[in-house]
């Protein structure tokens, strides 16, 4: 069975032989997908339409689920190959594969996490590897009563809405992204000899094409150094002027928790961060993490 829908856009999609009950959270491309469960093993036409939707809408959000760390990866896995992440925990040891983003310490106490601090800033997962990431999963155990909220900036719309001199301008331009500058620029603590070997500069298109759309996208973040080539207060002054622009209302949806919430994104194509908007020493806010590998940008 194909079901017809309509997409933000207002294109008529045929979606694939799954009915997918999707409704549009926002003109940015946000959706919500209800009707699954996804700490269940999913059919292989719900991966696909899953895959299809998230196309059209590069944020998606599945309510009150609740999955084990390992279901979350059996969930995340269907999009690809789950990613490792960068540095190490507070007693030393490497993060799972299956992360948890937090404010409570091993006892449940509550603290403030200096990591935390970086995902403030418009980012873009793992931009600073090679190899930077497709999809992040994000799944809700605690959330603050209020506030606590994720921003995601479409990078497409904000791309397409320069204006032709800027885009000229921005052709052929590659920004480096670098994990140390990502800590720098953030205010967090200095990366580590070991990170730095691990994680050295890599240097991506400003505006990256999507391999799946074909759809231009600014491409730039907190982790991002300097442009190459360019004189650092030059380059400086295009980010901000770049990063301001993105971060206009018409181009963010703000996703307000709530517990149970999965919510997946297209890091391709989104820029997002973390609103310090709660009471952090006082209420919890605990989310498994999970990110998809994905493919060199172009
Ligand atoms: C992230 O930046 O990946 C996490 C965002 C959040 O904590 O809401």
């Amino acid at each position: 069975m194909n079901t017809i829908r309509t997409t933000h856009s207002g294109e008529a999609t045929n979606l694939a032989a799954f009915p997918l009950a999707l409704t549009t959270l926002s003109g940015t491309g946000a959706a919500e997908i209800g009707d699954l469960n996804l700490s269940q093993p999913l059919e292989p036409l719900a991966v696909t339409a899953i895959r299809d939707a998230i196309m059209d809408f590069p944020f998606l959000v599945f309510r009150n689920q609740s999955m084990t760390k390992d279901q979350q990866a059996r969930f995340s896995e269907y999009f690809g190959e789950l990613e490792s992440h960068i540095g190490k925990l507070s007693d030393g040891t490497t993060f799972p594969i299956v992360h948890t983003l937090t404010n409570l310490d091993a006892a449940g106490n509550l603290i403030n996490m200096d990591v935390a601090k970086l995902n403030y800033f418009w980012h873009t997962d793992k931009s600073y590897y090679a190899i930077p990431a497709f999809v992040t999963i994000l799944h809700a155990l605690e959330v603050p009563p209020e506030g606590g909220d994720t921003q995601y900036a479409n990078a497409q719309l904000a791309y397409e809405a320069l204006s032709p001199e800027i885009k000229a301008r921005l052709t052929g331009l590659m920004a480096v992204h670098d994990w140390q500058a990502s800590r720098r620029n953030s205010g967090t603590s200095p990366a580590t000899n070991e990170q730095i070997r691990e994680r050295p500069p890599v240097s991506h298109p400003l505006v990256r094409t999507h391999p799946d759309t074909g759809k231009k996208a600014l491409y730039l973040g907190v982790h991002v150094s300097h442009i190459a080539g360019m004189p650092q207060a030059e380059g400086k002054a295009l980010l901000t002027q770049l990063t301001d622009h993105i971060g206009q209302d018409q181009f963010v949806y703000t996703h307000r928790w709530k517990q149970g919430d999965v919510v997946m994104w297209d890091n391709r194509c989104l820029l997002h961060r973390a609103l310090p908007n709660y009471e952090i020493a006082r209420h919890k806010r605990v989310l498994n993490r999970t990110v998809i590998v994905g493919a060199a940008p172009y």
